[in-house]
């Protein structure tokens, strides 16, 4: 039986210390500020913004205008009101890809790509007949600009790609790509999930169309927050129509934006968060938070890799990537490693596949997925000490 360093130290299960490695997926602490924010609009400003004059109304909607304001300092976006607000990087995507494709389009996106990316587009391809191209990455996951060149059609009406793989870490060329699409005159859409808030982006810059990002992970907000940006020469359907607070007279939906991609009352209290986790970004630096992550993985790769039968997906230790290491350990299942961190351990890791199953195609991990763990930035290097260890401790238990 693995030994519990909980129990050891006499705690019980559920006074058991978390480390928490699953930044990936959400990440956790919230830094200071956010809580307040939240706390401090719904006991000030709860009223339902856009939808009234009344003082507590103008209160929400300045929280909702704060917020884009924030965002758009992040992401170099010149008018705030380019960015929609959404419930999370899925909803972001939805809108793009359904507001965008028509029948006959054709979209080039790649074998990287998170569920949230393939299931819209594979629904359209049945719903609407569209045709995908997913360009082939390496093991390492990374994508060559040219491939995307070699892959546009005539028909081709979108290109989407993951700027950071949920699975291995890797980096796309963004900005190379966005040449190539702004050369070809067709929008790009970016899967900021794992980029927001640890990596640079310019949205004009590096010629990104479509910017969908959450808000519960790099940018430290509450869950049920995230946003799209979309370039103001670009038009998309809406996903939603309904209220909106604006030109209640008319049947249609508004042109104007953000009211256009806005239909419903927002997360407003949830965004007041967001913002307060967008300014604790910019405040610390989008570089200096991905110095600290890269610094931890490199720590951990270098950790694990002495760890026998263990194997790391995705780029090199020398190569830049985002804080996510997955990895195997040769004759164990990724679920019971994950389970006895969690249980034995107090760390929490994310195992399976990671709603990547072309991702695990690309790693050669189809048939048994991969134990993931994700530092953030409040993550200390002793957790990451801690979680060599442990991963070294279940091999060598798990083994005899
Ligand atoms: C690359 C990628 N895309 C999309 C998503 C979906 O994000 P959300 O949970 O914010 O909808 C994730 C979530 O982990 C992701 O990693």
């Amino acid at each position: 039986m693995v030994k519990s360093k909980a129990e050891a130290r006499g705690l019980s299960m559920k006074e058991k210390p978390v480390i928490y490695l699953d930044n990936a997926a959400t990440s956790w602490p919230k830094p200071p500020g956010v809580l307040e924010a939240m706390e401090r609009t719904m006991r000030e400003a709860a009223a339902n913004p856009g939808r009234g004059s009344h003082e507590m109304a103008v209160k929400a909607s300045r929280v909702l205008f704060e917020g884009r304001k924030a965002l758009s300092r992040l992401f170099r976006i010149a008018n705030p009101n380019d960015i929609a607000f959404m419930l999370n990087t899925t909803h972001a995507l939805n809108q793009a890809i359904q507001g965008l494709l028509e029948p006959g389009d054709h979209v080039v996106t790649t074998a990287m790509e998170h569920n949230s990316v393939r299931r819209p587009l594979e629904a359209l391809r049945r719903k609407l007949g569209i045709k995908i191209t997913y360009l082939p990455v390496g093991a390492d996951g990374v994508l060559n600009p040219n491939d995307v060149k070699k892959a546009i059609l005539p028909e081709t009406k979108l290109v989407a790609v993951t700027h950071s793989s949920n699975l291995l870490g890797t980096i796309t060329p963004v900005g190379d790509i966005g040449n190539v699409t702004r050369m070809a005159g067709i929008p790009l859409l970016v899967d900021a999930a794992q980029s927001a808030g640890v990596l640079e982006i310019d949205v004009e810059g590096m010629n990104i169309d479509l910017l969908a990002f959450p808000g519960h992970k790099g940018l430290m907000g509450p869950q049920g927050t995230g946003g799209l940006y979309i370039r103001p020469e670009l038009e998309l359907e809406p996903l939603m129509h309904g209220g909106t607070g604006s030109r209640s007279e008319s049947p249609e939906q508004p042109s104007t934006r953000p009211d256009r991609y806005e239909a419903g009352t927002p997360n407003t209290t949830g965004i007041a968060g967001l913002t307060a986790g967008v300014k604790f970004v910019l405040g610390e630096t989008v570089g200096r938070i991905h110095e600290k992550e890269l610094q931890l993985t490199r720590e951990l790769m270098a950790g694990l890799k002495e760890i026998p039968g263990l194997r790391i997906l995705g780029p090199g230790p020398e190569q830049e990537r985002t804080a996510i290491v997955a990895f195997t350990l040769e004759g164990i299942d990724p679920s019971e490693t994950a389970f006895l961190l969690d249980r034995q351990y107090g760390i929490a890791v994310r195992s399976g596949f990671h709603c990547t199953p072309l991702g695990h195609e690309s790693a050669g991990t189809t048939e048994t997925g991969a134990v993931r763990a994700s530092p953030g930035y409040f993550t200390e290097r002793s957790d990451i000490v801690s979680l060599i260890k442990a991963v070294q401790e279940i091999g060598e238990t798990l083994r005899t």
